[in-house]
């Protein structure tokens, strides 16, 4: 069984054949799957989904790229939100300072409102970081962020910055790039850390793993991704299959 634990299926990328690709998900070893906000509008779209077919569950969060959203009234709307039965996480947030450098404050501050949303609701986040690693283990530990855990989302970082995530109560979440040939850091990471502490992840439509990269992603890609991290920790891809599922079940607080 597989549990991707992060996607995006309510993208324009789907709106042909939504429901097709919903219907093969159904019938294929993908058994859960978290689609995740990016911003408000999006966030009450997880929740549909997820309200919707079974096999969902939703996040609800504002990236970086919509972080002007992040005031009284934009963490009073994700509140209520969160009192949807299937909401199991605040996501994706955090620092994007490779698209975004000229609003490090901004963001900074939208991330740390919505990691002190997700402890006041005991809910695991999903961070999303890219060329921000200091500031963001930083913001996570004076903040705590630990005592909700979560997942470091796409991780991109060194093996070392993975290490001390894991130690503060995260998972890294691991998907299409590992497949890539010139993905030496990811790859090497995944071989470092504990299986226990990796979760499975498309981030679909985006990141497909090869053969398919730069091909609109869909969970059904997982397996490809299983394969690459069963080589690369030296174990077979029903292992990688069960323990993933177990960390994110664990993770989001589900039970079996
Ligand atoms: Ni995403």
């Amino acid at each position: 069984m597989i549990f991707d634990t992060h996607a995006h299926y309510d993208d324009d990328a789907f709106d042909e054949d939504r429901e097709e690709i919903i219907k093969a998900l159904i019938e294929s070893d993908v058994k859960r799957i978290v689609n995740v906000g990016a911003n408000l509008k999006t966030s009450q779209n997880s929740i549909d989904l997820a309200n919707k077919y079974d096999l969902f569950y939703a996040a609800v969060g504002v990236h970086p790229d919509d972080c002007d959203e992040v005031d009284d009234a934009g963490i009073d709307a994700l509140r209520k939100m969160c009192e949807e039965k299937r909401v199991v996480a605040i996501g994706e947030i955090g620092l994007d300072y490779y698209w975004h450098k000229d609003n490090p404050d901004i963001q900074k501050s939208a991330f740390i409102r919505q990691i002190e949303l997700a402890k006041e609701l005991s809910l695991p986040i999903i961070v999303h970081s890219r060329e921000a690693a200091r500031d963001t283990m930083d913001i996570l530990s004076e903040h705590a962020a630990g005592k909700v855990g979560g997942v470091i989302h796409c991780f991109s970082y060194s093996p070392e910055i993975a290490v001390e995530a894991i130690k503060m109560g995260f998972y890294i979440g691991v998907g299409g790039v590992v497949t890539f040939k010139n993905a030496k850091k990811l790859k090497e990471t995944v071989e470092r850390i504990p299986l226990e502490k990796i979760v499975l992840e498309t981030d679909c439509p985006y990141l497909a793993p090869t053969p398919f990269r730069a091909k609109r992603n869909s969970s059904l890609y997982l397996e490809y991704v299983v394969d690459e991290i069963a080589l690369l920790k030296g174990t077979d891809a029903e292992t990688v299959k069960e323990i993933t599922y177990k960390n994110a079940l664990e993770m989001y607080r589900l039970s079996e």
